[in-house]
């Protein structure tokens, strides 16, 4: 298997030129060390200010249900936000943050946990049409290279299922674009970009055909989180 941090030419090749200003992609091993660091504190201090968002997107990959697929799950915060009909497989990236994950499921309160796995979104050990449902909850703009992830996320989802995204996407212009390009320059070594935009996401999805965007909700109250949903269309039969 390929790993992602050997890729970074190639991923950076894909990259589609995009007519905002942006930072750069986080770097892999910036990643792992900023959630290492975050694991012992994420539930209290993170924990609350993503979970309008968290909570939005586990209720739509809950709609489809069945076998679920959260990417970068972290300390398995969204485990209470899935019912006992779903099955949840958990990867992520931190060992350390994946402990705490590890120990929410040990406690028995989550029987739909079926699966916690270190791994890396750019090289998912799943076999294609893998799962109903694949979700990420604030981790696509922080991968090295997000149109591979999204690449990976549409191979193990099966045809009629979902790809559920959810994140703060940037402003693109004027002076709140430039607020979040000023935060995200000096929060990167805390492995949080708050800029991101959704012109990087939809020009990925024109290279995808089968992937038909089905919904983008700026989240109540103030939309600060975006939800994004995809479906995979299934294949015609002939
Ligand atoms: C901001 S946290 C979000 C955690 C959880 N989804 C939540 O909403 O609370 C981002 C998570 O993505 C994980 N992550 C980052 N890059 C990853 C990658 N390439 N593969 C898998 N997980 C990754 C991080 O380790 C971290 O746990």
């Amino acid at each position: 298997m390929k790993s992602a941090a050997t890729s970074g030419t190639a991923d950076r090749d894909r990259t589609p030129s995009i007519a905002v200003h942006s930072t750069a992609d986080l770097e892999h091993h910036m990643v792992e060390k900023a959630y290492a660091r975050w694991a012992p504190v994420y539930d209290a201090i993170i924990g609350p200010v993503f979970l309008a968002g968290r909570r939005a997107a586990a209720q739509a990959a809950g709609r489809v249900g069945g076998r679920i697929l959260e990417i970068g799950v972290g300390t398995g915060l969204s485990f209470p936000d899935y019912d006992a009909s779903t099955e949840i497989t958990g990867i992520d990236l931190s060992e350390p943050m994946l402990e705490k994950a590890r120990q929410k499921a040990g406690t028995g309160r989550f029987p739909q946990v079926k699966a916690l796995a270190q791994m890396d979104a750019h090289d998912l050990a799943f076999p294609d049409s893998s799962f109903d449902c694949v979700v990420a909850q604030f981790v696509i703009t922080l991968v090295q290279s997000p149109e591979r992830v999204l690449d990976e996320c549409a191979r193990v989802v099966r045809p009629g299922g979902e790809v559920v995204l959810v994140n703060h996407l940037y402003s693109e212009t004027g002076v709140a674009a430039a607020v979040e390009r000023w935060f995200a320059r000096r929060t990167r070594h805390l492995g949080l970009r708050p800029e991101f935009p959704f012109a990087r996401i939809a020009a990925w999805r024109e290279t995808r055909p089968e992937m038909t965007l089905v919904e983008r909700t700026a989240l109540k109250p103030f939309g600060v989180y975006t939800l994004i949903r995809f479906r995979k269309e299934p294949v015609a039969s002939v």
